[in-house]
């Protein structure tokens, strides 16, 4: 969710301006993708690196994931949506950890899409607390080595529950991932918007999942009309089954 800062100071207003109007396009996309019947939406809202910026933001971020929090809350009991956090939540300020516990434990029951906030949040350093928990557990003697294995750490990655990533969207024209669930994202597709987030409608949403709909995922096998064809010429040929259909969409929505 990129380009808050840069939307607000484009309109001479405080980079704060543009996160507050930032969270109204939060609240329309979520809106948007329950209605589009997304299984999982992903929002980076807060990275790791972000509490290095000026206190002064941070402590406007925090007080925006509150009151969203707050004012959400019905909604989301009102749209089966599951709410969560990933991240090192314990991290976070107590009066934004105690609502997002309580919505996430109000809301745990829901089934018809799941919405994860990445609040200080990092890829590189939810795989490595990942691999620490399996260490730890290796070292008392509960898990043998030789059963780390890609799903055994993929286990131990709370942005995996809803499933890999299956298209990644950054807004503000930034072509990067800037650690953003770099395990889930292994297959994603990328989309790059060049709109700033505060001003990202419904319509750029459509128009992001329409062109992931016109993707040819592979996932490094090759496409079953290839595969068909190479089976119809005898068994010396690739016979790599292709992707099949697409499943219910689950999209991350990138910040830097
Ligand atoms: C990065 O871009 C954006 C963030 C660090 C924060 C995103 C937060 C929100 C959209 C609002 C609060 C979140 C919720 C879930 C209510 P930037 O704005 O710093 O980018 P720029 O400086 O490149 O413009």
């Amino acid at each position: 969710m990129d380009g808050n800062g840069r939307w607000a100071q484009q309109l001479g207003h405080p980079r704060t301006y543009g996160h507050r109007v930032g969270s109204d396009a939060v609240r329309r996309i979520v809106r948007a993708s329950r209605r589009l019947g997304l299984s999982a939406l992903t929002l980076y809202a807060f990275s790791e690196q972000n509490w290095a910026r000026p206190p002064s933001e941070v402590e406007a971020l925090m007080d925006l994931l509150r009151e969203f929090l707050l004012s959400e809350r019905d909604d989301l009991l009102a749209n089966d949506i599951r709410l969560r956090g990933v991240g090192r939540i314990e991290r976070l300020p107590s009066r934004v950890r105690d609502v997002l516990e309580r919505i996430t434990d109000e809301t745990k029951n829901n089934r018809t899409m799941t919405l994860s906030l990445a609040l200080s949040y990092g890829g590189r350093e939810e795989i490595a607390d990942a691999a620490r928990r399996l260490a730890e557990r290796a070292v008392a003697g509960a898990l043998s080595p030789a059963r780390i294995d890609e799903a055994a750490l993929e286990a131990e990655l709370p942005s995996m529950s809803v499933g890999a990533v299956d298209l990644l969207v950054r807004t503000g024209g930034e072509q990067r991932i800037s650690n953003f669930m770099l395990w889930g994202a292994a297959y994603a597709e990328l989309y790059f918007s060049p709109a700033l987030w505060p001003d990202w409608v419904e319509a750029d949403l459509y128009e992001a999942i329409t062109a992931y709909q016109q993707r040819d995922r592979r996932f490094g096998k090759v496409r079953s009309d290839v595969a068909s064809a190479a089976d119809a010429r005898g068994p010396t040929q690739a016979t790599t089954a292709g992707a099949g259909p697409a499943p219910a969409i689950p999209v991350a929505l990138g910040a830097r």
